[in-house]
């Protein structure tokens, strides 16, 4: 793509200045270079901590030498080609452990690499950027996009995941894939670890989000760099793509990236500290201005676009070994001997921080999503309180993150993405929300475990009850078998896509769906793949009014209408999502009809509650075949409430 887009931008920009034009050639010389051919990068350039004005370009070279990035705006004719050298830092907390080197590189393991890190400024928000990123003999050329400004009305996607735990041993290894109805507890998931998350990212790729975050457990065991290397084997180098290099990655550090690995110190000091420090290596964050340095970059913010992103880490909380511990085998902050996993308790430094942001997010965000790795509601092994397996507790819960929940009720949190449990579940806590004025309102906190990106499916704990549940996969997306082959429904891996877009009166809409990457019996057409992007029946559609306005002068509920949103997009080519509001409870038809008049498609035919609601079209008609390039009508029915919209199907 890069190269493409470099001869098609070179053919738009005649008239760029002759000093800009030998840029965009050298540019495109260096995008001629076969990417990581050779040796000279350990990890592949990605894009790191964006914001509106700047973009960090990332990467980790095996030798000590000095990169150059040069980026320009695309179309941009009169855009400046700038260029800055990198100065590498030895990466010494990426060195292979002893017993790696050993046991597979006769010894011999590589030396650990040198870190760049080249922060791109004054840029311009929402504009794309071509880079080039040269390194010894190579070079790898790329563009990403800048965030919004915080004014700024254009619709965003967000894609989380979680709990890929990549090692080299997953490979092979499908996960157990219980039968939901009792039949079959031995059953093995038809694909293994490795191509479940491999098409999960190749699902990712293809909705090219604005960013990608990653709610914990990356890698199977943060002491091993074997199992590093697989992460950004996997995020670098998916379907040919380097995903991480034009879409920024982000994440909370899970248990696994303080786990050094059963062959050295577990969840043990020091061996925790250690591998963390693999996780702090490779990512760069928004400082979050704690005195102690200890928390550089284990829990940080990111405002984008009309959304503030928390990134918080649960790992642990002092006094270590207590009913507030998630992390039962870790020894954090404030334990002796401990390493510098943060508290998250009342009382913590992160507790104070988040409350701080929660405070202002809340009077300049439409949405609040926090972002961690253990979640606090679940009927999965996860979902006992915590203390020892012996007891029947669970060493590792996530029960002691509800100390979070009161300050998410009171600041409006909308959403918490969670993995850990891997089970896929969504939980509807209701509260209420403090407004500026100091009255309440009733407010609504969804907690969703999306720890399905490409380990395990598991299966909810027998006598474990969660009653804050309103969506589990396990039971609520039955597997529909037809001869002996799954058609649809099931547990697979999957992720949790989020599109935020304008919607009336300058306030904003977001519609978080539940995708999984169903394995097909057979391409449906020759050539196609063997897999196929669908959704659980479980959209969630928030609605929020202006910002500058959420708290303190809008109704407390505004009065139910019926209505049919603008589609987005719209014209489409692979998915448009069709958004609607309901005035009262009553059954709901709508239907996509094409030029003729005759039904293509029925997404909704059922009994549905007053507000908003969302359904994506695929394109596909009713049997499931690609519909034709046309113009069609969407219908929506409710009673006697009617209404209607066209969409435009491009190919
Ligand atoms: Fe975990």
């Amino acid at each position: 793509m890069p190269r493409e887009w470099l001869s098609g931008h070179l053919r738009r920009t005649t008239r760029v200045a002759a000093a800009a034009l030998a840029a965009l050639a050298a540019l495109a010389l260096l995008a001629a270079a076969p990417a990581a051919a050779g040796d000279a990068f350990r990890v592949l350039p990605y894009v790191q901590n964006p914001a509106p004005d700047a973009m960090t370009i990332a990467w980790l070279s095996a030798r000590p030498d000095s990169g150059t990035v040069t980026w320009t705006a695309v179309d941009e004719p009169s855009a400046p080609v700038r260029q800055v050298r990198s100065a590498p830092e030895l990466a010494a907390d990426l060195a292979y452990p002893a017993w790696e080197a050993a046991s597979f590189f006769s010894g011999h393991a590589p030396e650990p690499p040198y870190r760049h890190r080249v922060r791109l400024s004054r840029l311009r928000p929402s504009t794309r950027y071509a880079y080039s990123v040269a390194q010894g003999d190579e070079a790898f050329t790329d563009t990403f996009r800048t965030a919004p400004a915080p004014d700024e009305r254009r619709p965003v996607r967000f894609i989380f995941m979680a709990d890929s735990e990549t090692e080299p041993e997953s490979t092979g290894k499908p996960a157990a894939w219980a039968d939901p109805t009792g039949g079959q507890t031995d059953r093995l998931y038809p694909i293994d670890q490795t191509e479940g998350f491999a098409r999960n990212l190749a699902v990712v790729w293809s909705r090219q989000p604005d960013l990608v975050g990653f709610a914990g457990d990356l890698v199977e065991s943060g002491g091993e760099q074997r199992d590093w290397d697989e992460f950004w084997w996997h995020v670098t180098g998916v379907a040919g793509r380097n995903l991480a290099g034009r879409i920024p990655l982000l994440a909370a550090p899970g248990n696994h990236e303080y786990y050094e690995g059963p062959r050295l110190d577990g969840y043990e000091q020091p061996g925790s500290e250690r591998a963390i420090r693999r996780f702090l290596t490779y990512f760069e964050v928004r400082a979050n201005g704690s005195p102690e340095p200890a928390d550089d970059g284990r829990y940080h913010r990111v405002d984008y676009g009309p959304v503030t992103l928390l990134f918080l880490d649960v790992a642990n909380n002092p006094p270590h070994q207590s009913t507030s511990d998630t992390n039962y085998y870790l020894r954090g902050q404030g334990d002796p001997g401990g390493g510098g996993a943060p508290g998250f308790g009342p009382g913590t430094r992160q507790y104070d921080w988040l409350e701080a942001q929660l405070a202002d997010a809340q009077q300049r965000s439409a949405f609040t999503f926090v972002v961690f790795h253990h979640v606090p509601y679940s009927v999965g092994p996860h979902g006992w309180p915590p203390g020892p397996t012996a007891t029947g507790l669970d060493p590792q819960s996530g029960v002691p993150v509800r100390a979070l929940v009161p300050l998410f009720h009171q600041y409006g949190v909308d959403a918490v993405i969670a993995g850990h449990d891997e089970i896929w579940e969504r939980s509807q806590v209701d509260g209420r929300e403090s407004r500026r004025d100091g009255s309440t309102r009733p407010h609504s906190l969804h907690v969703f475990d999306v720890g399905v990106a490409g380990d395990g499916l598991r299966a909810p704990e027998p006598g474990l009850t969660n009653p804050y549940q309103a969506f589990l996969v396990h039971t609520q997306a039955p597997e529909r078998w037809e001869d002996g082959v799954l058609v649809d429904g099931g547990k697979h891996y999957g992720h949790l896509e989020i599109d935020v877009l304008p919607a009336d009166a300058g306030g904003w809409q977001a519609v978080l769906k539940p995708v999984y990457v169903f394995p097909l019996p057979a391409p449906r057409q020759p050539g196609g793949l063997p897999y196929e992007r669908r959704i659980y029946d479980d959209i969630v559609t928030l609605t929020a009014a202006a910002p500058a306005t959420a708290v303190a002068d809008v109704p407390a509920a505004l009065p139910p209408v019926f209505a049919l949103q603008p589609p987005y997009p719209n014209p489409f080519n692979s998915t448009v999502l069709l958004r609607y509001e309901l005035a009262v409870a009553d059954t709901v038809r709508l239907e996509v009809f094409d030029a003729i008049g005759q039904r293509v498609r029925c997404l909704v035919d059922r009994h549905e509650s007053p507000g908003s609601h969302s359904v994506e079209w695929d394109g596909n008609d009713a049997a499931g075949f690609p519909a034709a390039s046309g113009v069609y009508v969407v219908r929506l029915c409710s009673g006697p409430a009617a209404a209607s919209t066209q969409v435009t199907l491009a190919r």
